[in-house]
C-alpha cells in the first residue's frame, strides 16, 4: 500500500479495513518518529464503538521496539467498574491492551473507583508526574501527546466535551469531571491538553456521522469538535464513505486503494 503522505485535512476511504490499516500505518509512523526524536511515544485513546476494529488491527503490529517505548493514556472514561459494558477501559483492553505487547506499566487508565472529581484529580496527577510530560507540565505548560485519537458524536461532542458543558471553558486543568445524571459521570482530557498534541486524528465512520462531520468540516462554531485545533501540531480526519457522504466535493481527498 502506498498511502498518501498527509498530515492534515480529511482523507476518505472506501473500505473500513483499508481505513483502519492506514491509521495503523500513521500510528506507527508517528510512534517511530517520536521514539527516535525523544525516546518515547505517548498517545491518548478515545472510547466508544468506532475504534474497536482499529485497535484490533493496531494490536497486530508486533514491533516490540515500538511497543516497549509506547505509553497509552485515555482521552476519557465513564466512571463505571471496568467490567461494565460502558467502560472504555473494557473496550480498549479487549481490543488492544490484552492483544499487544505494550508493558502493562505503560498503560495509564483513568481511575474510576472514586468520586468523579477525585478520579479527575488522580488522573491529572498521573499526567503531571509522568516523567515524559514533566518538563512541559512543570513550566506551567501542558503535557504534549505525540498522538491524540478522537471520535465524533452525532451532537458534535468529542472526548467527553459535550455541547454546553462547563468543561468546554476549562483553561488550566488537564483533566476534569463531567457529571452526567442521564448516563454515566465521566472524566475527560481538556482542550488545553488535546490542543497541545503534536498530532490529532479523528476517526469517523458510518452514515449516521455524515451530518455532523459535514458541520465540523465546515467549521460550524459551538460544536465541541470544532474547537479541537492543535496549537503547533497536525489535525486530520479519517472517514469512511458513509461518514463522508455529505462533505462538500473538493473538501476532502479520497484514498482509493
Ligand atoms: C466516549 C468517547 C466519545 C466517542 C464518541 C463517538 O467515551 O464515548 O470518547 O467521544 O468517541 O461518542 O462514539 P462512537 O464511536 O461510539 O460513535
Amino acid at each position: 500500500m502506498s498511502p498518501p503522505v498527509k498530515d492534515t485535512g480529511i482523507l476518505v476511504f472506501n473500505k473500513k479495513t483499508v481505513l483502519e490499516d492506514y491509521l495503523v500505518f500513521k500510528w506507527m509512523e508517528i510512534a517511530r518518529r517520536a521514539i527516535s526524536e525523544r525516546g518515547l511515544f505517548a498517545a491518548a485513546l478515545s472510547g466508544g464503538r468506532t475504534p474497536a476494529g482499529f485497535f484490533r488491527s493496531l494490536a497486530g503490529g508486533r514491533d516490540e521496539s515500538v511497543w516497549r517505548n509506547t505509553h497509552l493514556f485515555m482521552v476519557d472514561e465513564r466512571i463505571v467498574p471496568h467490567e461494565d459494558e460502558a467502560s472504555n477501559w473494557k473496550m480498549m483492553d479487549e481490543n488492544l491492551f490484552s492483544r499487544c505487547p505494550v508493558p502493562r506499566e505503560n498503560i495509564h487508565p483513568i481511575p474510576t473507583g472514586c468520586r468523579p472529581e477525585d478520579c479527575a484529580q488522580r488522573y491529572e496527577m498521573d499526567l503531571r508526574t509522568f516523567s515524559f510530560f514533566k518538563a512541559e507540565a512543570a513550566e506551567g505548560g501542558f503535557p504534549v501527546f505525540d498522538l491524540v485519537h478522537l471520535g465524533l458524536g452525532e451532537d458534535g461532542h468529542t472526548a467527553s466535551l459535550f455541547p454546553g458543558s462547563p468543561v468546554l471553558k476549562e483553561k488550566s486543568r488537564l483533566a476534569a469531571a463531567v457529571p452526567d445524571a442521564s448516563r454515566h459521570d465521566r472524566v475527560t482530557l481538556t482542550y488545553p491538553v488535546i490542543n497541545s498534541a503534536r498530532n490529532i486524528i479523528f476517526l469517523v465512520m458510518g452514515e449516521d456521522k455524515a451530518g455532523i462531520l459535514a458541520r465540523v468540516a465546515g467549521k460550524e462554531r459551538d460544536l465541541p469538535a470544532s474547537a479541537v485545533f492543535p496549537q503547533k501540531g497536525h489535525l486530520f480526519f479519517l472517514a469512511d464513505r458513509g461518514a463522508a457522504s455529505r462533505l462538500r466535493p473538493g473538501s476532502y481527498e479520497s484514498y482509493v486503494e
